[in-house]
Parts: C-alpha cells; sequence; structure tokens
C-alpha cells in the first residue's frame, strides 16, 4: 500500500516551528509538495519538490504518481492545515485514509492569545475565492468572526461588504497582519475604517459585534415597503408571519418558495435561516428582477434564484424540506404533485389562496394524497397613528392551507 501523504503544519518561523514528530517527518520525506513560500524554507532538503499551486489538480496527480511509486509525501502548510486549508483538498482527492495531518497553531489560535479573547465562540469564515455575500451575511448574524482574506477579497473589500450588508459602522475590528512572525502586527479599528485600509497580504480579520445592539435584526413580517414589489402581488406581512411559522424551518434545511414574486417569503425565511439553502422559483422575468433586487438589498445570499415555471422547473432542484406556494398560474395541481412527491418525509407545505376554489381544490387533493391539511383563513386591518385618529384598512382575506408529510 502507498505510504500516506502526511501534511505538516508550519509556524511563521518555519523549521524551528516543528515538533520532533514533524521534524523527522519532513527529514525522511522524499517528495516535498507545498507553496513556494514553504519549500523555500527547506532549500537543502535533498526530496523532489512539488509547489502546490493552481490549478490543485495537476499538483495532486504528480503526488498520486509519485506515491505509486513509493515516494514517503509530505505537504508543507500553514498553521493548521485543516483550518481551511489543504487537508481537505487532499482527502477529497486521495481520500480520508490516504492522509494524515501533524498540525501548528491555526492564525486564529495566535490571534485570540495576542488579544486576549477566547476562540471557541467565533465564527470562522473564509472570503479566500469565494463571494463576498456569504461571508458579510453570515458575519452580520455573529456576535464573533473570523475572515480569512486574499488578494482581491482584502479586508477593505470584505469591510466594505460588511457595511453594505448593515453590519454597524462602529463595529471593533482586529486586524492581524503577519501573525508569528517579526513584523506581526494588530490594529484594532472601528468597521468603518475598514475600507480605506491597507493591510499585508498575509492577515486574518476580527469582527468583534459585543458592543453594538445584539446584532442584526431577524427582521420577518416586515411592511411591504420593504421589498420592491408589484401592487397586490406581495404577501403580506401577517401572511408571511404565519406562513414562517407553518413551514418549521430548519436550520440548514432547504425551501422551495415557488411563485417567489417580489421574494418577500424567501428572503424572510433567510433572515431567520442564513445556513438553509433557499430556492425562489419564479417564471416572470419582470419579478425575477425585483426578486433579485431584494436578495441583494437584504443580503440574503443563501437565496438562489430559480427563473422558470413550476413544476418543470422544481426538477432540478434537490429535495425539500419544506415548500411554500404563493403562486401558481393555473398549474395548481401539477405543482402540488411534484411538491408531495420531492418533499422529504415529515416535510412542510404551506399555500396561501385568494380565491376559496383554490383553497378547496388544493385541500381535496392534498387529503386524496393521505395528508391531514388544516386551513386558516387571515382577514387583517392594520392602520397607522395620523393626526384623525388610526384608520384601519382591511385587507384581502387570504386562506393559509399547511400540511406536513408523514413518514419523519
Ligand atoms: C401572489 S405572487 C407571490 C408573491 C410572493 N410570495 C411575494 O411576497 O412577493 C405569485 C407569483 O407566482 C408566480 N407564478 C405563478 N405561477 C407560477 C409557476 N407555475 N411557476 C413559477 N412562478 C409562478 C407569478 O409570476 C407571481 O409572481
Amino acid at each position: 500500500l502507498p505510504e500516506p501523504i502526511v501534511v505538516v503544519g508550519l509556524g511563521a518561523d518555519g523549521p524551528a516551528s516543528l515538533s520532533q514528530e514533524a521534524r523527522a517527518t519532513v527529514e525522511t520525506a522524499t517528495v516535498l509538495a507545498g507553496g513556494v513560500r514553504h519549500l523555500a524554507f527547506f532549500p537543502d532538503h535533498p526530496a523532489l519538490r512539488i509547489p502546490l499551486t493552481a490549478p490543485l489538480a495537476d499538483a495532486f496527480q504528480r503526488l498520486a504518481a509519485a506515491r505509486e511509486e513509493g515516494a514517503r509525501v509530505v505537504v508543507l502548510a500553514s498553521g493548521d492545515p485543516n483550518f481551511f486549508g489543504v487537508a481537505e483538498p487532499l482527502r477529497r482527492h486521495f481520500g480520508a485514509e490516504a492522509v494524515r495531518v501533524l498540525p501548528h497553531l491555526a492564525s486564529i489560535q495566535l490571534a485570540a492569545a495576542r488579544l486576549g479573547l477566547p476562540w471557541q465562540d467565533f465564527v470562522f469564515l473564509s472570503a479566500h475565492g469565494r463571494p463576498l455575500g456569504p461571508v458579510a451575511q453570515r458575519a452580520r448574524a455573529a456576535r464573533r468572526s473570523a475572515i480569512l482574506t486574499d488578494d482581491v477579497h482584502t479586508p477593505a473589500a470584505v469591510g466594505a461588504a460588511l457595511l453594505a450588508a448593515g453590519m454597524p459602522a462602529e463595529t471593533e475590528v482586529h486586524l492581524c497582519e503577519r501573525l508569528g512572525t517579526d513584523e506581526e502586527r494588530i490594529r484594532t479599528l472601528p468597521l468603518a475604517g475598514l475600507p480605506t485600509t491597507e493591510a499585508d497580504s498575509l492577515n486574518l480579520l476580527l469582527i468583534v459585534q459585543d458592543g453594538t445592539s445584539g446584532g442584526f435584526p431577524i427582521a420577518f413580517a416586515q411592511g411591504v415597503e420593504a421589498f420592491q414589489h408589484t401592487r397586490g402581488r406581495i404577501t403580506k406581512p401577517a401572511v408571511r408571519a404565519l406562513s414562517l411559522g407553518q413551514l418549521h424551518l430548519r436550520p440548514f434545511g432547504v425551501l422551495w418558495d415557488v411563485g417567489a414574486g417580489s421574494g418577500s417569503l424567501a428572503i424572510e425565511a433567510a433572515l431567520i435561516a442564513p445556513l438553509a439553502a433557499i430556492f425562489a422559483v419564479e417564471r416572470d422575468p419582470e419579478e425575477v428582477a425585483l426578486l433579485k433586487e431584494n436578495i441583494g438589498r437584504h443580503g440574503t445570499a443563501n437565496v438562489e434564484v430559480v427563473a422558470g415555471e413550476a413544476p418543470e422547473a422544481l426538477a432540478a432542484l434537490p429535495a425539500p424540506d419544506a415548500v411554500f406556494v404563493g403562486g401558481h398560474g393555473g398549474r395548481l395541481i401539477d405543482i402540488l404533485r411534484t411538491v408531495l412527491d420531492r418533499l422529504k418525509p415529515g416535510g412542510r407545505l404551506v399555500a396561501t389562496f385568494a380565491t376559496l376554489e383554490n383553497a378547496v381544490g388544493a385541500g381535496a387533493h392534498l387529503q386524496s394524497a393521505g395528508l391531514v391539511p388544516e386551513v386558516t383563513l387571515l382577514s387583517v386591518a392594520s392602520g397607522r397613528a395620523g393626526p384623525g385618529g388610526t384608520r384601519l384598512r382591511g385587507e384581502n382575506p387570504v386562506y393559509v392551507l399547511t400540511a406536513e408529510k408523514g413518514g419523519s
């Protein structure tokens, strides 16, 4: 059997940081792989050198060939290779049993030690080669977060994204550069200053929201003015509130919003469950444009727009834990059939109807499929205090139908 690949984590001072075991492992390697910076720490090592540069797959193929010929492969990496590091891509390529890790300290541990903070309650995020939207969405929901950056998603770019996502300008930021080296520097500044701050490319950002007013609001049942919408179409706040409750959202589950329109329901679900995978299905191109604008405005990167008509557009989506049907365009029964077929056991369906006939038709179909639907008629009036008193305006009543698929 080929020898396992050993991934050795290095501190900033290179070989001096190695444990006895790690040192012996590196010394007996016949192939040394790693970043150019890591390989440079061992200029006199006799091993064959394989730089790990993108695309990684090419370098991995060379490692595989060397292993087949009996090489002892050591991959050099920074800190803990299991912290946003090379260990996971190696396991994916070679299998878990082929990879051993000898970690050094993760950058977050060094930063926490310098700042006198415990690191267990940080949320760990990486903007390295990844879109900023999900990073900003998750950071604003976390009391403390640590964010890795890269040359494109610099601390300045991350700072701008956090501000755009609604994080308060006074949020405390620790910009940690060249941790563990002689040039180590830690600057503490308000988030407002980050977009104009230059940083060394070796850095880690810590975002601490302790002093702010409790984090980003999990607003739901927001007024219709919170969304760009077509009048008369958007799901009204009280209907949205009941529907969101009845969906029993799962923190990292899958939700479909069928006939998503402005996306108000999908977006509020995303504010409640930022780790859920939410698919907003909409056939009307004008509504799709509003939907995209609203997702941007609310910073809910975990809502994916599916521009197309249900039920066909549902075929490629992952099986849902919950489905909201807010529009059907005359294809109600087709849509319900597909939804009941794809819904996971124990999954929840919530559908809203403006007409008695559709509510009855949907209820009958669900019953014939063996479900026990419940219905609520929501008849809401609301108003705002004015000079002549508070006048209430009635909304059209809406049927909210809920059912749970058996077999959980
Ligand atoms: C009443 S609106 C939904 C409102 C939405 N929940 C909101 O808050 O903005 C119904 C939407 O469903 C869309 N729709 C109707 N039939 C559809 C279908 N078969 N597939 C995809 N979208 C559909 C319509 O274009 C419309 O935008």
